[in-house]
């Protein structure tokens, strides 16, 4: 066992939710070797920077169990590092299970991968509660600054795509502040953008506060400028898939828009991630690259439809040209702050180096 989102069972299957069927089915899905979780990963079934980088460390340790040579090695590597290219912890994650086993004989890579994959799967739950009583602290310091209002009128907060427990193996990143001071009884409501095309805040994020408990409303992604207009937005919490040394962000599509009207309107815009999201090699966002995806999921909606069935409704003329970024860059200069498992980090050059130095730079 390891978290609600990613468990061994007791038959030693590696079993995770399918969230392509969430909100509608709560399934899990068995991840029996390399293929599975590389499947996985490219469709989705499991997505979110720490999980993707988690699946992807035990299909490498799956892939040796059945070839544990240097070439099915290599092989497992390259193809799983494919699977998608903006989360950088997919990367993080495989290069830190390749250091573990390349230099070991074959016949002992197959054990040392897998408890490489354990032990990055339970430093990502320890990570995010690390985050989440970070987090907490500058929300409670946040709201303690606040103007005098209705007693126990909640914290507004707003947040972009899904950066909870089901995109981790435990609390989330951006939700795991959110989650702690829920269950120390501070009142909070969270604004959740649905984050079109794939509508992960509608279909995700709602569904887990709402398993939790949180108060929360679902906004469609152009309200979040208004809202903080008319002050009903205290600050916005965000995940992230990669930051790069100067402190530029990539997050889900929408999320630049939300800090650039974060900072119009003179609110705190932070962003939460481990330290493994930090990519040292990419001097600036223009460095990270960039995921385009299927034109199908602009041209479609998808959703539960009148008979209860899940399905997608086209909602683009045919033929009309589409494009589909799937992330964007958030410029340093709009960040309050990097909120990561060894505190809150300036988001800057020297916030960057000294996030690494506490998380024993790589
Ligand atoms: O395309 P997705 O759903 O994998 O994108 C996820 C995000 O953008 C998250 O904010 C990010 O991965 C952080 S998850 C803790």
């Amino acid at each position: 066992m390891m978290s609600r989102t990613l468990r061994i069972d007791e038959q030693g299957v590696l079993r995770t939710l399918d969230q392509t069927l969430l909100p509608f089915e709560r399934r899990e899905i068995a991840l029996r070797g390399v293929d599975d979780c590389h499947r996985a990963i490219v469709t989705m079934q499991v997505r979110g920077a720490p999980l993707i980088g988690a699946v992807g460390a035990w299909g490498l340790a799956l892939a040796l169990r059945d070839d544990a040579s240097d070439a099915a090695l290599h092989e497992a590597w390259r193809r799983l590092l494919a699977a998608r290219p903006t989360a950088v912890n997919l990367r993080w994650a495989l290069d830190r299970a390749m250091r573990r086993v390349a230099p070991l004989p074959p016949a002992q890579r197959a054990q040392a991968a897998r408890a490489e994959a354990m032990a990055i799967c339970e430093a990502d739950a320890d990570c995010n509660r690390r985050i989440g009583e970070h987090g907490a602290a500058l929300l409670e310091a946040l709201a303690a600054r606040l103007p005098a209002r209705r007693p126990g009128a909640p914290l507004n907060l707003l947040t972009h795509c899904n950066a909870g427990r089901i995109a981790t193996l435990d609390y989330g990143t951006a939700l795991a502040p959110i989650y702690l001071l829920h269950e120390r009884g501070v009142p909070l409501h969270v604004w959740v953008d649905e984050t079109r095309p794939r509508n992960q805040g509608a279909s995700l994020t709602a569904w887990e506060l709402a398993e939790r408990g949180v108060p929360h409303t679902v906004i469609v992604d152009n309200a979040g400028g208004l809202l903080m207009r008319q002050g009903r937005v205290d600050a916005a919490i965000v995940g992230c898939d990669r930051v790069a040394a100067n402190g530029d962000v990539a997050n889900k599509i929408g999320t630049y828009l939300k800090a650039l009207a974060a900072r119009d309107c003179g609110l705190p815009f932070w962003v939460a991630c481990p330290v493994s999201t930090i990519d040292p090699q990419a001097a600036d966002g223009d460095a990270i690259p960039i995921e385009e995806r299927d034109p199908r999921e602009v041209t479609h909606v998808g959703g539960q439809l009148a008979d209860g069935s899940v399905g997608a409704v086209r909602v683009v003329p045919e033929g009309s040209p589409v494009a589909n970024p799937g992330f964007d860059v958030t410029p340093a200069r709009l960040v309050s702050g990097l909120v990561t498992e060894h505190g809150v980090f300036d988001a800057s050059a020297e916030g960057v180096a000294l996030a690494l130095a506490a998380g024993g730079a790589r």
